[in-house]
């Protein structure tokens, strides 16, 4: 990979992706709507490879929405099988190169039971593992998130003056999984749609036209170029260094 122009000492620590763009990918080749997502494990896969030559620590991809169970069942019951089929095909793979696996997501709505066995297998598999963390966002959805974590805190008693940030953080799908410093969607959709609402707060926003499928390590790292051209200030002045 082509890292000139990358500081490789600054890049970004959590980099969240918006995986777009399969159904048109696969529409504009005449092939159905699937073969888009299938074409997309490439793309995760190369990606995945590129933050660890990167050096980022933390990725999170947007597998499947909650509002994703609008489409067609054929579509929904493929992305099922599919997303149970990767784990059982690759999640060795990413073991292998030091990728501990994670997901965010209701877990007990909707989502098939076996489906949700590989996931819990892929994660034992993987807990030792440093380098870099591989978030699947399945059956996620930024508000679900945020309403699951206000449930917890409800059903823990806490009193009105003890609901502060941190708390309700304690409840989100992964309570170590750190804010975003850099979102990245694909397909020339400008929105965030239920992405990591309350982890985005001050991310950098980089929107490419190409096509998931088509994404591969050096348009992260075009996108990591993007980042380090912008300056942070999270509310403060000259940098974010103020407070
Ligand atoms: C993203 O690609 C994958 C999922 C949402 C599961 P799409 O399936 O949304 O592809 P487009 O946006 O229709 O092209
Ligand atoms: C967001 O993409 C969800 C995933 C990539 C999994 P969508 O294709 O579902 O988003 P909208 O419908 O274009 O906003
Ligand atoms: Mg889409």
């Amino acid at each position: 990979m082509n890292l000139e122009g990358i500081d490789t000492g600054s890049v970004p620590h959590h980099v969240a992706v918006v995986m777009d763009g399969n159904g048109r990918w696969a529409q504009r080749r005449g092939l159905k709507r699937t073969e888009g997502h299938a074409a997309g494990e490439e793309a995760l896969f190369d990606t995945v490879e590129g933050a660890l030559e990167l050096g980022i620590r933390w990725l999170t991809v947007y597998a499947f929405s909650t509002e994703n169970w609008k489409r067609p069942a054929d579509e929904v019951r493929f992305l099922m099988r599919f997303n149970e089929s990767l784990l059982v095909r690759r999640s060795h793979e990413l073991n292998d190169m030091g990728v501990r696996i994670r997901f965010a997501g209701r877990r007990n709505w909707r989502v098939p039971r076996r489906l949700i066995r590989r996931q819990d297998e892929s994660i034992a598999l993987t807990a030792h593992n440093r380098k870099l963390t591989l978030t699947i966002a399945f059956n996620y959805g930024g508000r679900a998130e945020i309403i699951d974590a206000v449930k917890g805190l409800v059903a823990e008693g806490v009193q009105p003056e003890k609901v502060t940030e941190k708390a309700l953080r304690r409840h989100f799908y992964d309570p170590e999984m750190p804010d975003v410093d850099l979102m990245v969607r694909t397909s020339g959709e400008y929105r965030i749609s239920n992405f990591l609402l309350w982890e985005i707060a001050y991310s950098e926003l980089v929107f490419t036209d190409t096509l998931w499928p088509d994404f591969r390590r050096e348009h992260l790292a075009d996108a990591i170029r993007e980042f380090q051209a912008r300056e942070r200030r999270f509310g403060g002045i000259n940098g974010g260094d103020g407070d």
